[in-house]
């Protein structure tokens, strides 16, 4: 999820490690480290915070000025919160070996159970750390060299990793190997850097290898080797670097938001990962286990946040009702905090937030705090405030969301809302086929949003048609009712177009005296309970005369007779399905914005946390 360097040659390492660093800063990550090795010693520097902060350190320390090897890292946090004992690199016991590590460790619990077992002791709460303490036992347990150590140790994780490590051992030499998180190699001469993307590399040669999952590489004085994590030597191709840093920082995507939209399917993938057992057909939430008890007592839940956050909670009531039967309400953070709710006994509060720093989401929980609830977070950001005011919580896992407009944090909150509800569920009354079924369908949905991604010039060609419309209208039921109101706001808030979002039945009410000629009015119209009535909605809007592009499920022939567009989305169970109706309408949102040519990643008058009143 965040930064690697590496470097082996003849300059001084620090310099590039440091300027490596700040070319990956636009990642996002909150801690930085640097670790050279030099006359057979380890020297490191690492800490919460900028990169600047590590490079005063470095400059104040002579150790490093002479160094020609060494790896660096930016954190973005996901087991143990920001700090300087959790940056990286982590070394082993003996301060010998040195790792620095982007990607979960699924099996780090089970993993540091042996090691603690074998004498380890630790000093920091990260997955990695347990990663080069099992390096460290294999090395001293016969291992041959280094690399050997690492491919052992490899082959007893499971999760994603892009990892560099050294050896005070054996100190000309990185080992570098990936599974899940990307790392790329760059051939200059006389020296070889290793990175996380070429953004960090391009400075220096346009001559680089890429690393696949499953491969390492070995950097040597004498040259390099690149072989499988199973020791199979492997043929790498040396290709050009031809893109610009900006185009590098962005992956090739012309904006962070259009990037994020389509990490979607990975950013889920990680939120799964290591919480939901198919085979046991069971979820994990090690996060919860300390409140598991009082949760399923839980008599309410009071969901609250602010925005798109709102909105994820808005999906929240209709999922713990649904799959777990708790009364559920939803209340804006901004409302709550003021109004003195009444918080009876057995009430669970819960805060979503991406950032973990909004003011008012703060504000409320420390309110429903006040009044004895059991407070709990759904949160992107690890060690963020809210995250560290809560009883306890669940990240989500979708790595740095750089777009002020939220999306893959939006789907991740969702699928920890999937899951709470799910557990909690199965623990009252859900029977095991059930959530089976469940499970099943919730590991597909990756899969499916890759799918739905495909759409993304079909529908900017149909927005093309609309961008001159100020006022636009969104509908659905049920599930899909929060997914109209977050449609609109994506709408609003990046093309500075106006839309309400709005309950289907909602429009005869009032706003159907808004439809006018060639009105664009978007249905989220997936099979569901109540199809036919979203049908009878379409035909209101059709009767006079305004536009409709629907999000409809694959297969529907029937509603291509009322649409003027059809977005199909895979079919997926009712409960699942915002999880993928969504999608069109962040690409919707998304292409508007482009045509209508607004700033998409930094909207006006907005920012990314509003961490002010
Ligand atoms: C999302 O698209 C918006 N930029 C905004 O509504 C955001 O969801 C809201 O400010 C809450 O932020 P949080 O999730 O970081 O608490
Ligand atoms: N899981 C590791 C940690 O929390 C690495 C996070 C990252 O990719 O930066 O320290």
């Amino acid at each position: 999820m965040c930064g690697i360097v590496g470097y082996i040659g003849t300059k001084p390492a620090s310099t590039l490690l440091i300027e490596g660093l700040k070319r990956l800063e636009y990642r996002g990550y909150d801690s930085a480290g640097v670790c050279v090795c030099r006359a057979g010693e380890l020297t490191i520097s690492k800490d919460i915070g900028r990169v600047m902060q590590v490079e005063q350190q470095i400059l104040a320390d002579d150790r490093f000025a002479t160094a020609t090897v060494g790896i660096a890292h930016t954190r973005w946090a996901t087991h143990g919160e920001p700090s300087k004992a959790n940056a990286h690199p982590h070394f082993d016991g003996e301060g010998r070996i040195a790792l620095v590590h982007n990607g979960i460790i699924e099996n780090y619990a089970t993993l540091k159970q042996y090691l603690l077992g074998k004498g380890h002791t630790f000093l920091s709460e990260t997955d990695t750390e347990v990663l080069v303490h099992l390096v460290s036992e294999i090395y001293h347990d016969g291992a041959k060299n280094l690399e050997s150590a690492v491919q052992a140790a490899l082959g007893e994780v499971t999760g994603t990793y892009g990892i560099a490590v050294m050896c005070a051992d054996e100190p000309d030499k990185i080992v570098a190997a990936r599974k899940g998180s990307p790392l790329i190699v760059g051939v200059g001469t006389d020296e070889y850097l290793v990175a996380s993307d070429a953004s960090a590399i391009i400075a220096h040669t346009s001559n680089v290898i890429y690393l696949n999952d499953n491969e390492m590489a070995v950097f040597t004085r004498d040259g390099m080797r690149t072989l499988t994590i199973d020791n199979v030597p492997v043929t790498k191709e040396v290709q050009q670097i031809e893109w610009t840093l900006e185009e590098i920082a962005l992956g090739g995507y012309e904006h962070f938001m259009l990037k994020e939209i389509c990490e979607q399917p990975e950013a889920i993938r990680n939120c799964l990962r290591g919480r939901v057992d198919l085979r046991d057909n069971r979820i994990q939430l090690g996060g919860l286990e300390s409140v598991g008890r009082e949760l399923v007592k839980t008599r309410k839940i009071v969901l609250s946040a602010c925005g798109t956050a709102w909105h994820a909670g808005l999906v929240g009531e209709y999922l713990f009702e649904d799959l777990a039967r708790i009364p559920t309400e939803v209340e804006y953070a901004s409302e709550f905090r003021y109004r003195n709710p009444i918080i009876e006994d057995g009430t669970v509060f819960l805060a979503l937030s991406q950032s973990g720093e909004t003011a008012d989401t703060l504000a409320a929980l420390r309110e429903a705090k006040e009044k004895g609830a059991l407070v709990l977070g759904i949160v992107n950001a690890v060690g963020s405030t809210i995250a560290r005011e809560t009883d306890a919580g669940v990240y989500i896992h979708a790595g740095p969301e750089i777009g002020v407009a939220s999306t893959k944090a939006f789907t991740c909150q969702l699928v920890v809302e999937t899951m709470i509800a799910l557990a909690l569920g199965r623990r009252r009354f859900m029977s095991q086929s059930t959530m089976s079924r469940y499970l099943i369908a919730l590991a597909e949905i990756p899969d499916k949003i890759e799918a739905i991604l495909e759409l993304s010039d079909t529908v900017r060609q149909v927005v093309g048609e609309y961008i001159d419309y100020d006022n636009w209208l969104f509908l659905g039921r049920g599930y899909n009712y929060p997914i109209a109101l977050e449609g609109a706001l994506k709408l609003k808030e990046i093309s500075y177009i106006h839309a309400e979002g709005l309950p289907a039945a909602e429009m005869k009410h009032g706003p159907i005296a808004l439809i006018h000629e060639g009105m664009p009015v978007v249905f989220v119209a997936p099979r569901c309970g109540t199809y036919d009535k979203i049908i009878s909605n379409i035909e209101e809007v059709r009767a006079r005369k305004g536009r409709v592009l629907a999000v409809a499920t694959e297969g529907d022939e029937r509603i291509r007779q009322y649409a003027d567009h059809v977005f199909y989305v895979p079919d997926t169970l009712a409960p699942l399905q915002p999880l993928l109706t969504v999608v069109p309408l962040q690409l919707l949102a998304y292409h508007a914005a482009v045509a209508r040519g607004c700033n998409v990643d930094k909207p006006r008058n907005l920012a990314k946390s509003v961490t002010v009143e």
